[in-house]
């Protein structure tokens, strides 16, 4: 199988990615590498491990007036001939539309450093650590999820619960959490059920259950 992860900057969930496709663990390709940052360090981890990037970022729709579907829609256009089986948001900082969505065929998942249900979008690290805090929560998580148009409502496919300790400062459940991540986001298999059928194929996830 194909993949295209998407970052928007330190790259350390790609990273994962690709030793554990280098190691063999993971056994797909990685054919491209989307990031709408130019700076993103994740771009430099690819190009060391010769994988071929796309820099595409929103500013220049924005500036010229035009929409998040058409950045969208032009986004999906770059990317449709790599035909990838599965398209991996690793760090990826955008909210991607149905019309993004449609073309790939709902084969794209998300890591997000909480458990379903709690602290969706953007910071949901630290707003764990500030509800831990305030008594509102005793733990935290990880899960990987499909991505529908609802930012990081899909259905979930690993969820592993993370601990938060008294002593923890944010970097201590920063760092306990990003391990969690790497150690999850390359769990997922890809079994190709139809090879030889047309691409349009649904392309089973499967997920091996964390020990
Ligand atoms: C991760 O915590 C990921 O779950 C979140 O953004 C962070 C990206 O980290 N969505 P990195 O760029 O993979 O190091």
């Amino acid at each position: 199988p194909h993949i295209i992860v998407f970052i928007s900057g330190n790259g350390s969930n790609l990273q994962a990615i690709i030793d554990a496709v280098q190691s063999a663990t993971l056994k797909c390709k990685i054919d491209l590498v989307v990031s709408n940052r130019k700076s993103a360090y994740g771009l430099t981890r690819a190009e060391q491990a010769g994988i071929p990037t796309l820099v595409f970022p929103l500013k220049p729709y924005r500036d010229a007036g035009k929409t998040r579907i058409e950045y969208d829609i032009d986004l999906a256009n770059k990317i449709r001939d790599y035909k990838p089986d599965l398209i991996v948001l690793a760090g990826w900082m955008h909210i991607l539309s149905k019309e993004f969505l449609d073309h790939f065929n709902d084969n794209i998942i998300n890591i997000h450093p909480a458990l379903p249900g709690q602290f969706d979008g953007a910071n949901a690290i630290e707003r764990a650590y500030e509800a831990f805090k305030k008594g509102e929560i005793t733990k935290t998580g990880v899960m990987v999820h499909k991505v529908i148009p609802d930012v990081d409502k899909g259905e979930s496919l690993i969820i592993e619960e993370v601990p938060i300790f008294e002593s923890d400062t944010l970097e201590d459940l920063e760092e306990r959490i990003h391990s969690v991540e790497h150690r999850h986001l390359v769990l997922f298999k890809m079994e190709d059920s139809n090879a030889n059928a047309k691409r349009k194929r649904t392309l089973d996830i499967v997920v091996d259950t964390p020990n």
